[in-house]
């Protein structure tokens, strides 16, 4: 786990959808938060103990304050319920410090934000920060209806309204058309930032990929796809430890963070699903096999990190800046 938790009191709660509640927080302190990029994600740890990431969706460039939104999600096995049912206006709550994987590209000629239902917290800390430095963007944002589009007041508001786009109640099988002409206008130069189901992120993906404009998409999961069985050669592999030398054996079914715990080495996790990039480490030399869900293609390309909790190795060797 983070060692790095601290106390925040919660000044607002707000049902900003069906389903959907915002917490407003404020440190116990008195003190405002560090500063933090768009896109960012806090850990937070429920009334129940229970620890999960959420994006956060206030605006970076205000720190007194932070702003995060919840699911109700029907399977909870006491994350997203305890924060809806157990916390109230005053109480304290557990966060950790905002990490980010999912950051706005400054070079982007055009930024394209696509989310989906909840998948629209990240997205309006980037329109924020878009809108504040007169950087060009447009906000396409997809919910089953209007009560369950989260936010609606806010980005209806003058300084957002020109660059959102609302698509309510569209089909499956008509999502594929709707994203496409989302991305046919896309000039050269375009960034993609996408959040929202799986399956929705997917054809973002897909077609932004194969749209000739568009200069990469990135997107920020929620939850863990399930991780593919693993390609490599090497059922079992070394870890080095690059400060120290030592050398530890991975064997199967075991994972580079426990691996390492057994000769004292903690590495922070939060999520153990390869979603959040807290365990995320420099890779001097190897190459890794990337199964996590939260490395952008770049990253795994680079080969230069690695997210230790579910990842593995394709060579025999991975020495580790730790
Ligand atoms: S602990 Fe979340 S990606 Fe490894």
């Amino acid at each position: 786990m983070q060692a790095s938790t601290f106390k925040v009191r919660v000044d607002a709660i707000r049902d900003e959808a069906q389903g959907i509640r915002s917490f407003r927080v404020s440190r116990v302190d008195g003190q405002p938060f560090d500063k933090y990029e768009p896109g960012a994600h806090i850990d937070v740890t429920a009334p129940s103990g229970i620890t999960r990431q959420y994006s956060l969706c206030s605006d970076p460039d205000s720190n007194d304050h932070l702003l995060f939104a919840v699911k109700r999600e029907p399977e909870s096995r006491g994350g997203s319920r305890s924060l809806h049912d157990e916390v109230e206006i005053g109480g304290e709550l557990l966060i950790g410090p905002p990490r980010n994987l999912f950051r706005l590209v400054h070079e982007a000629q055009f930024h394209l934000l696509v989310g989906a239902g909840i998948g629209i917290t990240p997205l309006l800390s980037m329109a924020y920060r878009l809108e504040s430095s007169s950087q060009p963007f447009v906000l396409h944002y997809f919910a089953r209806s209007e009560e369950h589009a989260a936010f609606l007041s806010l980005l209806s508001q003058q300084r957002f309204a020109g660059n959102v786009k609302l698509h309510f109640g569209v089909e499956p099988g008509d999502l594929g058309t709707e994203l496409r002409s989302c991305l046919a206008d896309a000039q050269s130069g375009t960034h993609v930032y996408t959040c929202g189901p799986t399956p929705f992120m997917d054809q973002v993906v897909a077609i932004g990929e194969s749209t000739k404009s568009i200069a990469e998409v990135l997107l920020e999961r929620f939850s863990a796809a399930p991780i593919e069985p693993s390609t490599s050669s090497f059922e079992a592999f070394d870890v080095k430890v690059a400060s120290t030398g030592q050398v530890i054996r991975v064997v199967k079914d075991q994972s580079i963070v426990d691996a390492l715990a057994t000769i004292g080495i903690e590495i922070d996790t939060s999520c153990g699903e390869g979603i959040c990039g807290t365990c995320m480490v420099d890779v001097v030399e190897g190459t890794p096999e990337h199964r996590d869900h939260c490395l952008s293609k770049a990253e795994r390309e680079g080969s230069k990190v690695i997210c230790c909790c579910v990842s593995r190795s394709l060579s025999p060797l991975l020495v580790l800046d730790i």
